[in-house]
């Protein structure tokens, strides 16, 4: 019999989901980019973002806040948020960046990037932010359709470090 659609739920993720968010991080982050750049650059991203110690240094003294997506009840999903400044013109001082969001490949296209960025932008809200703002590659153009769907909008260009190399990346607003 086929399986109906995942039961998901999203939560404010706490020091206990370390590992699950490091595993959702990494597996999803090499599944979206790994045709796309060198094996060596990809894990020396993941080891530096997505490792269980590069996670449990983005809880330490509230650097950042991680919310957690789960299908079914596997984690599936997951979302790093933190107060900052978006640095173009065109964002505001007071602003959240959603710094990493990541869905596993097989669970994509059931709702959890959405629910994940409704999350966010509830966080923005609560923490009085005028606005969300995030980068993203310009070449990645599912996430960019997929940002534009939940409301934002291109305001200029970064460059994004991953490994040795250096790509461009979208940034991206939602006033609130
Ligand atoms: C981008 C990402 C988080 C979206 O998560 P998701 O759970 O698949 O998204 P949703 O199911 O909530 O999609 C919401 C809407 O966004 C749009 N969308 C999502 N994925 C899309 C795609 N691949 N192409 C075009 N539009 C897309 C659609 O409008 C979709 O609504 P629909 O499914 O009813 O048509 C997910 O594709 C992902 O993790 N990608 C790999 C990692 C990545 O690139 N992250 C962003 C880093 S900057």
């Amino acid at each position: 019999m086929p399986a109906g659609p995942p039961e998901v739920v999203i939560r404010r993720a706490t020091t206990a989901d370390i590992e699950d968010l490091a595993g959702v991080g990494s597996e999803s982050f090499r599944e979206a980019y790994g045709p796309h750049s060198g094996a060596a650059d990809i894990e020396a991203h993941i080891a530096a973002n997505f490792s269980p110690a590069a996670i449990r240094e983005g809880f330490a003294g509230g650097l950042s806040d991680f919310y957690i997506a789960s299908a079914s009840g596997e984690a599936a999903g997951m979302a790093r948020v933190r107060l900052a400044g978006c640095p173009l013109p065109g964002g505001d001082a007071d602003a959240l960046e959603l710094q990493q969001l990541y869905v596993l490949a097989r669970l994509r296209r059931h709702g959890l990037g959405r629910l994940l960025v409704e999350q966010a932008i509830a966080h923005a809200r609560q923490a009085g932010a005028a606005g969300v703002w995030l980068s993203a590659w310009e070449f990645a153009d599912w996430a960019v359709q997929f940002y534009k769907d939940v409301g934002f909008a291109p305001i200029g260009k970064v460059d994004f470090k991953l490994g040795s190399a250096v790509y461009t990346d979208l940034l991206m607003w939602r006033p609130l």
